[in-house]
């Protein structure tokens, strides 16, 4: 999509049809610009006074000018997440009705510039992503191909803003596109085929450790789970290296399972389709990688991988089974669905090792009871480190993605405990089967994180997709957390 800056003069020259927010509650005529006074409009609000919530919409093809009047909510309300979900149901009202828009955004009038154009930008471009094109033969076609987005003033300050929030859009629509990409398509292989593209392109380092060699160096957690599938499995690693002087360096692991059955431990079928979407972590890290590389940012960073399926065969691991990680702990399988700690616990101390990360964060679809615990719409963060949390949290806040603080208190360590290794890869011993669930999928983890490095377990599984389509973005995968990362190693 062109995304481009401009001043109100440029509007009907640009505008096939401009959009318009109106605020709920306020006085229209305050909002809607004077070359734009219509008496079909004037009529129109005089008649609908309460017109103006979030995504209420009207569109108006006036003799001069097609208008579509766009609810914004309550003016005091405003913050990021709203304006991004604002230019989002704009652009998927007009995607197939219109070439070219214009987004008027001087009513936004107390919001900063820059973060209008990133709101805007990232609403912009997520809501003009839909696989579906890709399957389905009968769709409307896509009409859009140009949005302007309206200022009082241009400076070029602001197109070096819209150029970055581009980078972070197309980053977010790499994640989607990955994650919402049907298993049988996305094997492993096709994710390192992805992985190699973006190396290739941003001048990244890559490793790429296959199954044999993964067995060789010791990875038997990630072995373990990749053992029951016929697809070969990579443990990948991405280098980005933007600051030499620097000993600091980024570790993102993501978590790569490109199905999860569950393995033995076999889920029940209802919504077992949604497995395609465990390897959302890993595709989040990636398109990280990808952004970063691409706003050249001055940090050193590793992404690290874990990419495999997890399936039944006579190859598969058994519940019971003892694995060896490659940080030299021991995990019983008691239940080879709890697959995601297993692979993720090789990654970090692969990125601590073999990288010398010196700050972690991994992403996964870790766990069903961060879904019961926070519901669909706030990711658990778990962290030995407050301070750590407490940043990353407040980052999210500024750009629209909700994290909450989750308790990492010593007496869950006893849960992970077992009887003949070090570690289970299920809790036990709380007062209900499942106590604590999220929380002792971190708790699996938190050994493997050495000499107590900075680190955050971001469990996605209830954000990293949607199961409804949005004004502002179709239903499938988000590639949350994105953002938050980019804006946190970009302030490091
Ligand atoms: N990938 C799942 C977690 C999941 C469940 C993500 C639902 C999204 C929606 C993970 O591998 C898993 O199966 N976790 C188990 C752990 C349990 C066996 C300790 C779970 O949550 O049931
Ligand atoms: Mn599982
Ligand atoms: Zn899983």
């Amino acid at each position: 999509m062109k995304i481009a800056l401009g001043t109100p003069n440029l509007i009907s020259e640009k505008g096939e049809i401009v959009v318009i927010p109106v605020f709920e509650g306020a006085t229209p005529q305050l909002t809607i610009p004077v070359e734009f006074k219509d008496p079909t409009i004037d009529a129109f609000l005089k008649d609908n006074p309460k017109f103006g919530a979030l995504y209420d919409d009207q569109l108006f093809y006036l003799k001069s000018q097609k208008i579509l009047l766009l609810g914004a909510g309550k003016k005091e309300k405003i913050k990021f997440a709203n304006i991004e979900h604002w230019a989002g149901a704009a652009t998927r009202i007009l995607l197939t009705k219109s070439k070219r828009i214009a987004l008027l955004l001087t009513p936004y009038e107390e919001i900063l510039a820059d973060q209008l154009i990133d709101a805007t930008t990232l609403g912009v471009e997520i809501a003009s992503f839909d696989l579906a094109e890709q399957y389905k033969s009968d769709k409307e076609p896509i009409k859009l191909t140009e949005v302007w987005l309206i200022l009082d003033k241009v400076l070029s300050d602001h197109k070096d803003k819209l150029n970055t929030s581009k980078t972070i859009a197309e980053a977010i629509n790499l994640a989607r596109r990955l994650s919402d990409s049907p298993a049988n398509e996305l094997t492993p292989t096709v994710f390192l085929t992805e992985v190699r593209k973006i190396a290739k392109e941003s001048l990244l380092k890559l490793t790429v450790i296959d199954e044999k060699a993964a067995k060789k160096l010791g990875m038997g957690a990630f072995v373990g789970v990749a053992q029951g599938s016929d697809e070969p499995s990579y443990m990948i690693a991405l280098e980005y290296k933007g600051d030499l002087k620097s000993k600091e360096k980024w570790g993102i692991v993501g978590k790569g399972i490109t199905f999860d059955s569950g393995g033995i431990s076999i889920k029940p079928s209802d919504h077992m389709h949604e497995m395609k979407y465990d390897m959302c972590g890993a595709a989040t890290t990636l398109a990280t990688m990808a952004a970063i590389a691409r706003l050249k940012l001055k940090v050193n960073v590793v992404g690290v991988m874990a990419v495999t399926e997890n399936l039944i065969s006579g190859k598969a691991q058994r519940p019971g089974d003892i694995v060896k990680t490659l940080a030299g702990k021991t995990a019983e399988i008691l239940n080879t669905d709890a697959e995601g700690r297993l692979v993720l616990s090789d990654g970090l101390t692969y990125a601590q090792r073999t990288f010398k990360a010196t700050r972690l964060i991994d992403l996964a679809t870790l766990t069903g009871a961060i879904i019961v615990g926070l519901g669909d719409f706030i990711t658990g963060v778990f962290s030995n480190n407050p301070a750590f949390a407490t940043e990353f949290i407040s980052t999210g806040a500024r750009v629209g993605e909700k994290f909450w603080d989750m308790p990492m208190d010593e007496e869950y360590n006893e849960m992970v405990k077992s009887d003949l290794a070090d570690l289970t890869n299920i809790g036990h011993g709380g007062s209900m089967p499942g106590s604590a669930g999220a929380i002792t999928g971190a708790k699996f983890l938190e050994p493997f994180i050495e000499d107590n490095r900075p680190w955050i377990h971001l469990d996605i599984a209830g954000t990293a997709w949607d199961f409804k389509t949005k004004p502002y973005r179709v239903v499938g995968a988000t590639g949350v957390g994105l953002k938050t990362l980019i804006e946190l190693i970009s302030h490091a």
